[in-house]
């Protein structure tokens, strides 16, 4: 296979050129990373799930009308996405208090918020993303007053769709981080999700039993994180619930 260009390397994914101007291929690593990358692991298989379960997830938000950079997955670690600007925040929504805000502000975890609370982070690694104002990304310029308007909106959207998909595979969205991006029609912008979706960047907690489904397995050494994810991606359908091996059918004449 002829070598790609590299656009860019993260912690958990890289970007090559697409086959179109205008498309880039996202391809999912099994490193995991936690507190600025101060914690790394390779967790075998993470990259297949988070392939998968970024992939119904945002193909559930274009289907309802939720603008995302997803195509379409190409194989088991790759899928084909629309190139964006991208916006240098972190948006996280939130409907249970649950780690840096606990901490933040004292608020025990698990105590559900009287309303989705978004919150903006700026995204510079060498900063460790700190929490910021509207104000602030207004005055540095990083987003206009319309386009946080915009992302309020697309991200409230994305929580309700998010919220009601886990609660009705019996799993509770605690909060969730998205990262979004200009896509331009002639001179129309517009602002759509982009990045992932996945157990990366959610908390994940089973409504029975209060399981912890999500990265937080990792971050604070709860058991194994692809077992977690399997789960996950088990109980949406995503994935078999019995290995193939085991429902290989045995041909009779
Ligand atoms: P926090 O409580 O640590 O601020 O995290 C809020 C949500 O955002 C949680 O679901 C995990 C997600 N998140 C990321 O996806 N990437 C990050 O770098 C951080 C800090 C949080």
């Amino acid at each position: 296979m002829a070598r790609r260009k590299k656009v860019y390397e993260g912690k958990a994914k890289i970007l090559y050129e697409g086959p179109e101007p205008g498309t880039l291929i996202q391809y999912f690593k099994d490193d995991a990373t936690a507190f600025n990358a101060q914690k790394v692991e390779v967790i075998e298989g993470k990259g297949v799930l988070n392939n998968r379960l970024s992939e119904f997830f945002m193909q559930g938000l274009n289907d309802i009308g939720v603008p995302t950079h997803f195509i379409r997955r190409i194989n088991m670690r790759e899928q084909l996405i629309r190139q964006v600007e991208m916006i240098p925040l972190e948006v996280v929504v939130r409907n249970i208090a649950a780690g840096s805000l606990s901490k933040r502000l004292g608020i025990d975890e698990g105590t559900a918020l009287p309303r989705p609370i978004v919150e903006f982070y700026y995204k510079d690694d060498k900063l460790g993303d700190p929490l910021v104002a509207e104000e602030h990304i207004i005055a540095f310029g990083w987003a206009t007053q319309q386009d946080l308007d915009d992302i309020v909106a697309l991200a409230l959207r994305v929580n309700d769709f998010l919220s009601g998909v886990m609660i009705g595979v019996g799993i509770r969205l605690v909060d969730f981080k998205i990262e979004v991006g200009r896509i331009w029609d002639n001179d129309y912008q517009r602002i759509v999700v982009a990045d992932e979706i996945s157990p990366d960047s959610c908390r994940l907690w089973d409504i029975k039993t209060g399981q912890k489904l999500d990265k937080d397995v990792f971050r604070r050494d709860l058991g194994s994180l692809a077992e977690a994810y399997s789960e996950v991606a088990r109980r949406l359908g995503v994935l078999p619930s019995v290995a193939p091996a085991v429902t290989k059918p045995t041909l009779i004449n």
